[in-house]
Formats: structure tokens, sequence, C-alpha cells
């Protein structure tokens, strides 16, 4: 049995007053999710502050970003073992917003990964495809090379210490959610192309699903066998509704 997660991606919102009023929240209903792992990712800038307020609760944290370089003169970047120093969990990698706005290649993704996990973190990488992409029938060929080049780079092995969110573009922030039996059959894929190189890795790794996942809808998603979970944006910005988000994971 995989163990389901919901993960909150704060994206560039926040502050230093609405992050202390958010995890006070999270933190009072903590009491109630029985079942997912829970994790939040914000800005950078707030990870000090996150990580003070969330040590010793049951919520981990992450970044939304990380530089493939080490450490040195590359003005404005998060080098990977810096977010170990602030001792994240999960870094989200390949988000589509980074793909599509900053140009991240899939090989880029694919170093982000690797320096992720080297500096003994937990990549979450995102994959998903536009809606012309979907409408002309590409879905699986673009998540497939989106994964592939992963598993080119880093080995299917890899893939057994990361966690990966299918975020089909056209579902993200429009309020238009993947059906549920959409979101499945892409999860299925998913795995069934990782069973090729292994299916140790394929049966163990957590596959979330992320696109307008709200509280209303969050159960019938997390109810397909293939769903472990949710990457969770606008609507983990409230409380109430992240909660009860967590509250739907099986
Ligand atoms: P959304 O974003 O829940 O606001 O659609 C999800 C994401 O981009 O991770």
């Amino acid at each position: 049995m995989r163990q389901s997660l919901v993960v909150g991606n704060w994206k560039m919102n926040g502050s230093t007053a609405s992050i202390q009023a958010l995890l006070e929240g999270l933190k009072q209903g903590m009491g109630k999710i029985q079942r997912a792992a829970v994790g939040v990712c914000p800005p950078f800038v707030y990870l000090q502050q996150v990580s003070t307020l969330l040590a010793g609760s049951q919520i981990s944290w992450g970044a939304q970003n990380v530089s493939h370089e080490a450490p040195g003169a590359f003005t404005g970047e998060v080098a990977a073992n810096m977010l170990g120093d602030f001792k994240c969990k999960y870094v989200i990698v390949g988000h589509s917003e980074r793909r599509s706005l900053y140009g991240e290649s899939d090989e880029l993704v694919a170093k982000k990964c690797a320096v992720v996990q080297a500096a003994g973190m937990i990549p979450i990488l995102c994959v998903g495809e536009l809606l012309q992409e979907r409408e002309a029938g590409q879905t699986e060929t673009v998540v497939k090379r989106q994964l592939d080049a992963v598993i080119r780079m880093n080995g299917v092995d890899s893939l057994a210490n990361a966690v990966i969110a299918y975020e089909p573009v056209w579902a993200i922030g429009t309020g238009k959610s993947a059906t549920s039996q959409q979101a499945q059959d892409v999860h299925a894929f998913i795995r069934q192309q990782i069973a090729q190189h292994s299916a140790n890795v394929a049966q163990k790794v957590q596959i979330l699903y992320g696109g307008s996942v709200k509280g209303s809808n969050a159960e019938e998603l997390f109810a397909m066998s293939d769903i472990d979970g949710g990457l969770i944006g606008g609507a983990a910005l409230k409380a109430d509704e992240f909660l009860t988000i967590c509250q739907a994971a099986k």
C-alpha cells in the first residue's frame, strides 16, 4: 500500500503574516488527518519561518524550485544543499510554470531531480500536457517524453526516491480539473511506463494529481486506484479548504 501524500504549492503567494495564520490553522486541524502525509512548499524566502513554525509538527515542507548548479557564481539562484540546510523534505521540480514561463527543458528538469536527491531530499517531478497536446491526442507521448528524460539520465531506480505529480496544464489554476477517469488513465499509463523498467519501482512510486483540486472534488479523484494524493495550488492557501482535501486522502 502506498501512503497518500497531499502537498501545497503556494507558488508566489504569501506574507509573513498570512503564512503565520495559515500554518496555525493547519496545525490546529492536523488531528483530523488520519491517512495522508502532508507538506507545504512556500517561496524560498519564507522557508526559515515555515521550518521554525512546523518543526516538531506532522507537516513537512519543501521548496518550489532549485538550481541544478553547485554553489558558486549564479546570481539569484538557490542550491540544493541550501534547501537541505532548511530541512526541506521535498523540492518541486519541472512544474509546468517553470517549463513554460522559464524555458526549463526535460534535461534540465532531470538534472534538478538528481541534485535534489544528491542533497538528500525528494523531488516532486511534475509532468503534464498542454491543452493543444491533449486535443491532438499527444498526452501519452508528452508525458512519456518528460518521464523518459529522467529515467535516461538518472536511472529508473532514482524514481524509488521521488514523487511524480501529473498536472495537465489546462487544469492548473483554471478551476477545470481533469475528471477522475481522465486523471486515472494517465496515472495508470505513467505507472505502466515505469513498470517496463522496474515493476518494483512502479508499484512503490507515489503519483499525485494536480490541477484545480478542491475540497469538493478531492475525494472522487483520490478514490482512483493510481492516484496517491494531490499537489494543490490555489486551494492550499486556505487552511479549511486544504484540510478538507487532506481528509479526502485514502
Ligand atoms: P491549482 O495548481 O491547484 O491552483 O490548479 C496546482 C499546481 O500548479 O500545482
